[in-house]
């Protein structure tokens, strides 16, 4: 009985499958570990799956199918970049204008003129619907246009200012912090200025500097597109679905239109895979516990400065407990017994080890996200993006503490490292957020599926977007009605004036008659 049913349901979800694009272009490897299980598990629902990407899956479903950009992408962005620990510095604006900007054109341009995905954009192809990251690749949403399908839109990092704007989301400036801006005091006056100020300088530079040279490249590089070719920021403002990698029980509550819908944690699952038997040992030995350090997939801790690499080791070696660092080299001068060095760590699982203490790391939202899912405090040492604003939340919220950059030296970490092992408090502030962060109706990844479904299923659901999208932007901020208020305003102050002048002199004409006339009698 359970096989027929199970039959059937396989049958049944084949007749509805559909064809997907799923576009995942940047280089970032903790972007596609969030964004792999979106296309992995549509394939397993019988959906035909095809992905364009950097990073090739070795062992997928039969129905997921991969254009791999290999033309050495790595080397031609990596190239340029210089050390993440000497940037440490840059403003929002600068990282823009140093790396973001330019770096998305790049890769694109690489993207969009390598071989295998020109190939593809020349065969003939049918899609339900394309779904792509949303990070700096947006020549790539032009694909929707050359396959008439909806477009579904995903973040890795959470709520975003432009396309609050261009899907006409409410703003919510006073609230929600710009995903790449460090402001220390996000509400207060000052704080909340320069939200305004950097939201209103990368909407300008994105929209009409960025986007134009985008929509030259797509125009440029895909083929058979049909007259007229909507521009990117059209195809932006009808985005069909937005999905983000953000959950109000650890982000700030933010109003959302129906067609936004937050994931946070859509990567991780109660299904953990097993560590690697040396590692597994390792850490169910370490019975003082156990401090895991990475600066992620995109900074080298072994790039750290002299200093700050000495004030960790000579901590360290003080402590009981056993430090597991992600550690790029082969060698540590002066490393102490009970460091453990990795290049690279399956770090969700390692998280997910019970005798983890601490976590300490750069911030990186899918990190921070797995360190609250298995309710490890962090010490966190934000670099850049959105790294400072992820450590804040969870600062805000008791579970972690921040050391910034310049402030790393023994004493700093000592303290810190103290106050976190010794004050349970952190552990059971984590082990709670953990608890709501995982209290939902549905799991993010079949929330994600859902709505992907609905969109196909609804051939777009129009009726999900925001009907101001049809007003224009002085109607739909309504400026023209408080125009007209203040227009009152001034006419009745006006009026006010004068009725008040005339009387004012109807008095004195009255008077100087009365004084004339008084002293008309007197003499
Ligand atoms: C699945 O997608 C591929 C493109 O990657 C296409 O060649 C193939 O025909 C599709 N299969 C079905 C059953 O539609």
């Amino acid at each position: 009985m359970f096989r027929e049913v199970f039959g059937f349901c396989v049958l049944l979800s084949f007749c509805n499958a559909a064809n997907i694009l799923y576009l995942i272009t940047y280089i970032g490897k903790s972007q596609y570990i969030m964004l792999k299980p979106i296309g992995l598990e549509l394939a397993r629902r019988g959906h035909n799956v095809t992905v364009i990407t950097v990073f090739k899956e070795h062992d997928p479903p039969p129905n997921y199918h991969q254009v791999v950009v290999d033309e050495n992408i790595f080397d031609a962005m990596g190239g340029k970049r210089p050390s993440h620990f000497t940037s440490v510095d840059l403003s929002a604006e600068e990282r823009h204008n140093r790396f973001l900007w330019n770096g998305g054109l790049t890769l694109i341009e690489i993207v969009l003129n390598s071989t295998q995905v020109k190939q593809f954009l020349h065969a003939d192809h049918n899609f339900d619907v394309v779904i792509s990251e949303q990070f700096f690749q947006e020549a790539m949403y032009i694909l929707a246009h050359k396959y008439n399908a909806p477009l579904v839109l995903i973040t890795s990092y959470g709520n975003c200012m432009r396309h609050n704007i261009a899907t006409r989301n409410p703003l919510q400036l006073a609230t929600v912090m710009s995903e790449f801006l460090v402001v220390e005091q996000p509400k207060s006056f000052f704080g909340r200025l320069r939200n305004f100020y950097f939201t209103v300088y990368e909407y300008v530079w994105w929209r009409f500097w960025y986007l134009e040279k985008m929509d030259k490249l797509a125009r440029e590089y895909v083929p058979d597109l049909k007259e007229p070719v909507p521009s990117l920021y059209q195809l932006q403002e009808n985005v069909s679905l937005f999905l983000i990698n953000s959950h109000f029980s650890v982000d700030p509550p933010t109003a959302y239109l129906p067609n936004i819908v937050e994931i946070g944690g859509v990567h991780l699952s109660p299904n953990i895979s097993r560590l690697p038997k040396d590692l597994q040992k390792l850490l169910d030995d370490s019975k003082d516990g156990v401090i895991y350090m990475t600066f992620g997939s995109n900074i080298q801790s072994s790039k750290l400065p002299m200093d700050k690499r000495n004030a960790f080791l000579n901590v360290f070696r003080k402590l009981k407990l056993t430090v597991v660092w992600k550690w790029e080299d082969e060698h540590l001068e002066n490393k102490p017994d009970n460091v453990v060095l990795r290049k690279w760590l399956p770090q969700n699982e390692v998280l997910a080890h019970p005798n983890i203490k601490v976590f300490i790391s750069h911030g990186g939202l899918i990190g921070v996200q797995e360190a609250i899912y298995h309710g490890v405090p962090i010490i966190g040492v934000p670099i850049y993006g959105d790294q400072y604003n992820n450590l804040l939340q969870m600062q805000e919220a008791g579970v972690a503490k921040i050391l910034q950059f310049h402030d790393i030296n023994e004493q700093s970490l000592e303290t810190l490292l103290n106050e976190i092992l010794k004050d349970v408090s952190y552990k059971n502030r984590a082990k709670k957020i953990s608890r709501r962060f995982k209290d939902r109706p549905m799991n993010p990844l079949d929330t994600a599926i859902y709505w992907i479904e609905y969109i196909i299923r609804n051939k777009g659901a129009n009726y999900m977007k925001n009907p101001g999208l049809e007003l224009s932007w002085i109607a739909y901020n309504m400026l023209d009605v408080y125009a007209f208020f203040v227009l009152l305003l001034l006419l009745f102050i006006y009026l006010f004036n004068k009725i008040l002048s005339a009387v004012k002199s109807l008095i004195t004409n009255k008077r100087v008659v009365e004084i004339r006339n008084g002293k008309m009698k007197d003499n």
